[in-house]
């Protein structure tokens, strides 16, 4: 009967050891220490036995049973540890790998642009003043002295709606008429002079190409008050562009027509990238145009409310994406709407 036993316990320990899961496990722990194993059936059959043979027998039963157990245990801790290694094995990490860059968002360079000129023009004391983008044809044309069938309308030719008269903005210039309406010698908040920029969007319908898009920005700007001459005009753009491009920048003003200033003129900087010798940037002139300019028509002050017997202005208008070209040597507006990140991440 002891031998017996002993078999038993080998036979069992063998057998734990290929056990390879729970289930194996469970399996293992019904035939070898449950209520119909050999062991039990030893137990069981112990009442038979000689009062000699067992206490010897039952003291050996208990101890195999113990050992079971303990195995079982054992076995049991083991294959645990087993699965945890090969779950950490199989999600290796490397801790000297570089991390990865985070994806960051970023301002699309024409917003870049105009901040850059309003804090430039915010230390000269100009307010930004945003005006519509859906305009009259009186705003955007009449009031600025461009009358029906003059062909300075065909510079601009226009987005219209289903309602007659009112059309997208061909330019930022019509928000002068509602700037100057709002500021005046009537309204206490709003008194003049009147010093402003004034951004936005605009859309003309033209063939799209390299050069020219349907929808691209202006910064507009207007100053009306006393006395202002065009030496205020020439001494505040060219600070502009010194400010935006270089200190050392040079300008030059060049006439120019506009129907709603007189008179009118384009400001060019020196081209940085010849130094102003000639090249393709320039086009072989070593001059580059960046805005329109103009001391504000006497038509335009009095559309505006205001006497141009006692008041006078100059205004001004730049492209923002004209300026982003210049400025980093973009060559074809249509990367501003392209929406391609590879030239988007560059700014
Ligand atoms: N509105 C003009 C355009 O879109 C730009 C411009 C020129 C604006 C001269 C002005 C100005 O205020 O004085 O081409």
């Amino acid at each position: 009967m002891l031998k017996k036993l002993d078999k038993v316990q080998k036979e069992a320990l063998a057998a734990l050891d290929k056990a390879q899961d729970e289930l194996a496990l469970q399996q293992w722990g019904t035939l070898h220490i449950g209520r119909k194993s050999a062991l039990m059936e030893i137990f069981i059959g112990m009442g038979k036995l000689s009062e000699e043979e067992r206490p010897q027998v039952g003291r050996k039963a208990n101890e195999v049973k113990q050992a079971l157990e303990n195995a079982l245990e054992a076995r049991t801790f083991e294959l645990k540890q087993e699965a945890i290694k090969t779950s950490l094995e199989s999600e290796l990490l490397d801790v000297t790998l570089p991390g990865r860059d985070q994806t960051r968002g970023r301002l699309h360079p024409t917003t870049q642009t105009m901040r850059r000129i309003y804090s430039i023009f915010a230390e000269m004391g100009f307010q930004v003043y945003l005006s519509r983008d859906v305009e009259t044809d009186e705003h955007n044309f009449q009031l600025l002295n461009f009358p029906p069938h003059h062909p300075a309308r065909d510079m601009q030719d226009s987005f219209y709606t289903t309602n007659p008269g009112v059309i997208l903005r061909t330019h930022t210039s019509p928000g002068q008429i509602r700037a100057m309406r709002e500021y005046s010698e009537e309204n206490p908040e709003n008194p003049p002079p009147v010093r402003i920029i004034l951004p936005g969007m605009c859309y003309r319908y033209e063939q799209v190409t390299a050069r020219s898009e349907m929808q691209f920005t202006q910064v507009e700007g207007l100053a009306v008050g006393y006395n202002i001459t065009f030496g205020d005009l020439k001494g505040t753009l060219t600070d502009f562009a010194r400010r935006y491009f270089d200190p050392n920048v040079r300008t030059r003003f060049r006439a120019s027509y506009f129907p709603f200033t007189e008179p009118s003129a384009e400001m060019d900087v020196e081209c940085f990238v010849c130094g102003g010798g000639g090249c393709t940037v320039c086009k072989k002139t070593g001059w580059l145009e960046i805005l329109g300019s103009g001391m504000v028509h006497p038509m335009v002050l009095r559309n505006g409310g205001y006497d141009p017997e006692v008041y006078s202005g100059f205004a001004f208008g730049m492209g923002p994406e004209r300026l982003t070209m210049l400025r980093h040597r973009v060559d074809d507006i249509r990367n501003f709407w392209r929406n391609d990140l590879r030239f988007l991440e560059q700014f």
